[in-house]
């Protein structure tokens, strides 16, 4: 049913937060951004498309959307949004930067202590009945060398908190001067002489053309066969088939990985192994940032929609 309120789409699920911030002035549609011809069909009279990470927003959606003002990523991320094809179109794009990181850093240092002390195997092996101690003895961290690649505001957090379990941290980010990877206790390397020195490599960049593949075969062959290594930043930063070679000869120890090249994704051979933690991309899937985000990129599509300055988040 049509009413003359503005249309905002919402292509996944966001937080009840993000609705009650949007208010009572527009029609809030639900819609699945994994269906494209649905999703065509419920932007044809929309004003604003709010998403997270599942949704491909690419010049055919945006051609489907005439009346469109404004899309909301609900998230860090920017990579599922065609940003020129929006502003050759006349859309606005806004996101949430700083809504996740948090949730992002936590899910990432629980996945290097999940690694470490081998928790996912060691829980799936007791509840099928087995009690199985010295299999499953672990890795102190303690005096161990984290290797962060990307000491932003998500590397960062991670540094910080990995410092507190008294881990060596050294960094490689063409962006941060000494003094800031200082300030967050860690010591700036060149990429291969990190990955000669990292006990655990974890990766924190944008997904650009640069960064895609970066943690592929050379790395893998440069790191420590003890390695583990983790991303829960973006898909396609870490050459899956790469990974699965280095998993398989043995050249490093161990993954946790969180985002996948595609998304979703169920079946990639090292899921299968041991020493592989996986998660369905659940970095920023808590509570907390699920508000955070909504309520921000809701803000902003209230003042977008309204003709209103929108202020960086
Ligand atoms: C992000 O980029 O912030 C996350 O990928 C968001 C999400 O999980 O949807």
């Amino acid at each position: 049913m049509s009413t003359n309120r503005p249309v905002v789409v919402l292509a996944e699920e966001l937080s009840p937060a993000t609705v009650e911030a949007l208010g009572p002035d527009f029609e809030i549609r639900q819609s699945d951004g994994t269906d494209r011809d649905r999703l065509a069909a419920d932007l044809a009279d929309a004003h604003a498309l709010m998403v997270r990470s599942a949704t491909t927003v690419d010049a055919e959606v945006l051609a489907q959307a005439p009346r469109l003002k404004v899309v909301a990523r609900a998230g860090v991320g920017l990579d599922n949004v065609d940003i020129s094809a929006a502003t050759e179109a006349g859309v606005m794009v806004v996101n949430a930067p700083t809504s996740n990181i948090v949730s992002a850093a936590e899910l990432t240092c629980a996945h290097i202590l999940g690694l470490a002390r081998n928790i996912p195997p060691a829980t799936a092996a007791l509840k099928a009945g087995e009690w199985k101690r010295s299999k499953y003895a672990g890795l102190e961290l303690q005096d161990k060398v984290l290797g962060v690649i990307g000491l932003g505001r998500i590397g960062g957090l991670v540094a910080e908190r990995m410092k507190a379990f008294g881990m060596e941290i050294v960094a490689y980010d063409p962006y941060v001067t000494s003094a800031r990877a200082h300030q967050l206790g860690a010591q700036l390397l060149s990429l291969e002489e990190l990955y000669e020195r990292a006990d655990v490599v974890t990766i924190h960049m944008p997904k650009t053309p640069e960064t895609l593949g970066m943690l592929g075969a050379a790395a893998f062959e440069r790191m420590k066969d003890s390695a583990y290594v983790v991303n829960v930043a973006r898909g396609g930063l870490v050459d899956e088939d790469a990974l699965e070679q280095a998993l398989q000869a043995g050249s490093i120890g161990g993954a946790a990985i969180d985002v996948y090249a595609s998304e979703p994704s169920t079946h990639l051979p090292f899921f299968s192994r041991e020493n592989v933690v996986v998660t369905p991309h659940l970095g920023a899937s808590t509570a907390e940032a699920q508000e955070k985000a909504g309520v921000s990129v809701a803000k902003s599509v209230r003042l977008a929609l309204a003709g209103e300055l929108v202020p960086d988040a």
